[in-house]
């Protein structure tokens, strides 16, 4: 079952995947962070996380958030010009900031823009899409009419998250209507939602033998062995893994230290290598590193791992 690197802001960019790519691999795809419009233009980092040229030999693509066909069609020629030719639609994210304006899930309960964009993707044929979804914004059967309009347009794949925007990424995953999703769907259906383990991977595995594939998030930056682990079936020890995660953090060192102006910038952005991993470092070496308070001491906390 291939396993694709699900998009998180913040966490996963440039830098991240190429590393990751290089160093672990298990991943079938990385799915940029979304690519959003403001100010009447691209976000400089979006522009930079997308460059070609940080994005070499890694299967990489493209994420695209938008919430009307403007958007959409400025965005899609942004990541084209960039030389993609594979890009995936949001229709998940539950950011208030973005789902309040028609954005990410935000976009479900609007079938008429949702059919415009189909409709605009079908006749993009030198292109491929795929999308990323949740059940709804508000309600658990937004997914319906979408899904209605998604098998009558050309897509690689969909991607769903079995929760609605407003439970954010806690609460209970609706597994009763990803099935129906499972039974619905005409393209290849890709699983996503909490998935931390192996084990995880196999029950999903088992449970819905059509399935194209499964997207992890969390449980990657967590564990960013999992996939390879998986696949190779051969589980690491804690020396293997360390090791691993030592050499992850230097190489993202020594990428982040010419380009950002200051310690706390450098301290503040290595902190987030380690933010999902209090079970795989255990509760002290990981309160150690989260309260560093300054580079010296963080840098001090991650030699004692
Ligand atoms: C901090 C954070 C940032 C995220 N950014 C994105 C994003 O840019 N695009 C997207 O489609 N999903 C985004 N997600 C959602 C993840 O891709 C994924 O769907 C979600 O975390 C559930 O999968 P998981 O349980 O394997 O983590 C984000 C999630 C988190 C926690």
């Amino acid at each position: 079952m291939p396993i694709h690197f699900a998009p998180l802001q913040g966490y996963t960019d440039d830098a991240y995947r190429r590393i990751h790519h290089q160093l672990i691999g298990g991943i079938c795809t990385y799915y940029t962070p979304f690519v959003r419009m403001e100010a009447g233009g691209v976000r400089s980092k979006d522009m930079r996380d997308i460059r070609p040229e940080f994005n070499e030999g890694v299967p990489v693509v493209p994420q695209i958030i938008a919430k009307s066909m403007k958007e959409f069609e400025y965005l899609v020629g942004i990541v084209e010009e960039k030389g993609y030719i594979r890009i995936d639609l949001n229709l998940g994210c539950p950011f208030p900031m973005q789902a309040k304006h028609g954005r990410g899930s935000g976009l479900l309960a609007h079938t008429d823009i949702v059919a415009d964009m189909a409709q605009s993707i079908a006749s993009k044929k030198h292109l491929q899409f795929s999308v990323k979804m949740r059940l709804g914004w508000e309600d658990a059967d937004e997914w319906r009419p979408v899904l209605d309009i998604l098998n009558e347009t050309p897509l690689q794949q969909i991607t769903l998250h079995p929760r609605i925007g407003t439970q954010q990424y806690k609460g209970a995953l609706d597994m009763q209507a990803f099935e129906a999703c499972y039974q619905a769907c005409k393209h290849p259906l890709v699983y996503n939602g909490d998935i931390t383990s192996v084990a995880d991977i196999h029950r999903i595995e088992q449970a819905y033998p059509q399935l194209a594939g499964i997207m992890i998030g969390r449980g990657l930056l967590a564990r960013p062995s999992l996939a390879i682990e998986y696949a190779s079936g051969k589980e690491q020890t804690w020396e293997e893994r360390r090791a691993t995660l030592l050499e992850m953090h230097s190489q993202l060192q020594a990428h982040y230290e010419p380009i950002l102006n200051s310690e706390a910038q450098l301290h503040n952005k290595l902190r987030t290598f380690w933010e999902y991993m209090e079970n795989e470092l255990g509760r002290k070496p990981y309160k150690k590193i989260m309260k560093s308070g300054n580079l010296r001491n963080y840098l001090k906390a991650v030699r004692e791992l």
